[in-house]
């Protein structure tokens, strides 16, 4: 059994940056669930598939093989044995899969693939139910979040590095919409699981949220 870090928490929380971090200072392996959806969720936008398409989304997802594997330390997702991982970070990828992860084939199709990595290696895993549900005995179990405000503002400022035309308000609309999704779908909601450690980012800085969480490790 390898020793295992689960951190929870909403979209922008800043999940992904610290978890990477931790990883790396550690020695550990990072696991970002996250990517899994976006490669199925990209897997049925092939399709043609519409995410209210939920229940041709559950027939589907059966011909679809995610596997990951790393480059230089980067995780890499691969969809039926294509490098799918550049194509993961698009707000339409992103929409298909905060709907389509709802879908229980779906989840059902991932949870192996996640659990077996845990059990064979240190992992930091991130993603909405990996201290919930994934991995209920974890050593360490964080849930991060962040005011929606400090979430909008950090992927405002991210998109418009990347030269993306954005509006504040917007972006904090669809955030909220992704929380309450994700926080009221049926199967494996996104909580605080009772044992996880909150920590709110929102008045932190990336040092300050991978240092509390190291502290946390063995
Ligand atoms: O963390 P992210 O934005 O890359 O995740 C994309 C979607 O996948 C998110 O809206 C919810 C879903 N997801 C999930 O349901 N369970 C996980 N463990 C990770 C992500």
């Amino acid at each position: 059994m390898g020793y295992n870090v689960a951190i929870d928490g909403p979209a922008g929380a800043g999940k992904s940056t610290v978890a990477k971090r931790v990883a790396k200072e550690l020695g550990f392996i990072y696991v970002d669930t996250g990517a899994m959806y976006r490669a199925l969720a990209v897997f049925f936008l092939k399709k043609g598939l519409k995410p209210e398409d939920t229940k041709e989304i559950a027939e589907v997802c059966k011909e679809a093989e995610v596997s990951i594997g790393y480059e230089e330390g980067i995780q890499q997702v691969y969809l039926n044995r294509e490098n799918v991982t550049s194509l993961l970070r698009t707000e339409e990828v992103g929409n298909m899969a905060s709907v389509s992860s709802a879908v229980r084939e779906v989840r059902a199709q991932l949870l192996e693939l996640q659990r077996e990595l845990a059990r064979t290696k240190d992992v930091v895993m991130d993603g909405r139910d990996i201290g919930t549900n994934i991995l209920p005995n974890a050593d360490v179990k964080v849930y991060l979040t962040a005011s929606v405000e400090t979430r909008a503002k950090r992927r405002y400022l991210e998109l418009q590095e990347k030269g993306v035309e954005c509006n504040l308000e917007d972006i904090a609309r669809d955030i909220e919409e992704r929380d309450t999704r994700d926080m009221n779908r049926e199967i494996a909601p996104l909580k605080q699981a009772e044992d996880a450690i909150l920590v709110d980012s929102s008045d932190m800085t990336i040092d300050e949220v991978v240092d509390t969480i190291k502290s946390l490790c063995k």
